[in-house]
């Protein structure tokens, strides 16, 4: 029998003030943590809140879909699709900030999150999903067994939060209706 999952995941239309100081917790314990995701150490919570009320203001006008897991304690795990792109990419959209709380790692959320966004992503008329990430970390294992397209290493992409030059592995993922036709594939779409 399949064991109960201690989290629930949810699409947020609107970020509301106790929703960004969750999300702001589960940030800063992201970094804390040593996860290359935007910030250095120290992060203050200030600045960790006014990244996430752009993200508020990005859900409200569209531009972004956010999904949140929570558990008892609150929101523990949340991603994003970067939905609004260039005009002759509209079939696109960028993964951005995927993030479990330590405390809810290693239990199968963050590939829980990641199956939801590919749903959401074909739900929002989505067929082509791009995203960048730590090379050799927890990430790039994971999105390598959800059978993500490894493009390639960028050497020296960022810094670890206290410093420290490191690779990012770049991943693209088909989903939803392929476009069968290979005009996917035939242009830059640059
Ligand atoms: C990367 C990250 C999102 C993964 O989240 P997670 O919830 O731990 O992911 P999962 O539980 O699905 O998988 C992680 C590991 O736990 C294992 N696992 C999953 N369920 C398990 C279970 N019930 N028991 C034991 N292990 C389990 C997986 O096999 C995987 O193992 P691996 O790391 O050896 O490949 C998380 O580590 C994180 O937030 N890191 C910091 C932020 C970050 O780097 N984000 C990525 C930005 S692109």
């Amino acid at each position: 029998m399949p064991t109960a999952r201690p989290w629930t995941i949810r699409r947020v239309h609107a970020v509301d003030a106790v929703c960004i100081e969750q999300l702001t917790d589960v940030l800063i314990d992201c970094v804390e943590g040593g996860a290359s995701v935007s910030f250095m150490l120290p992060l203050p919570r200030a600045r960790a809140q006014s990244f996430w009320r752009d993200v508020a203001a990005g859900v409200a006008n569209g531009d972004r879909a956010l999904l949140v897991a929570e558990d008892a304690l609150g929101i523990c795990g949340t991603v994003q699709l970067m939905l609004a792109q260039p005009d002759n990419q509209p079939h696109r959209a960028d993964v951005a900030k995927m993030l479990v709380h330590r405390r809810a790692r290693r239990q199968g959320l963050g590939e829980a999150l990641m199956l939801c966004a590919e749903s959401l992503a074909t739900e929002c008329g989505k067929t082509l999903l791009v995203l960048d990430t730590v090379t050799g970390g927890a990430a790039e294992r994971l999105y390598a067994r959800l059978d993500w397209e490894r493009v390639g290493v960028i050497p020296d992409y960022a810094l670890f939060p206290d410093g420290g030059l490191v690779a990012t592995t770049l991943f693209y993922r088909r989903v939803g209706a392929p476009f069968g036709d290979g005009r996917g594939d035939a242009n830059s779409a640059a």
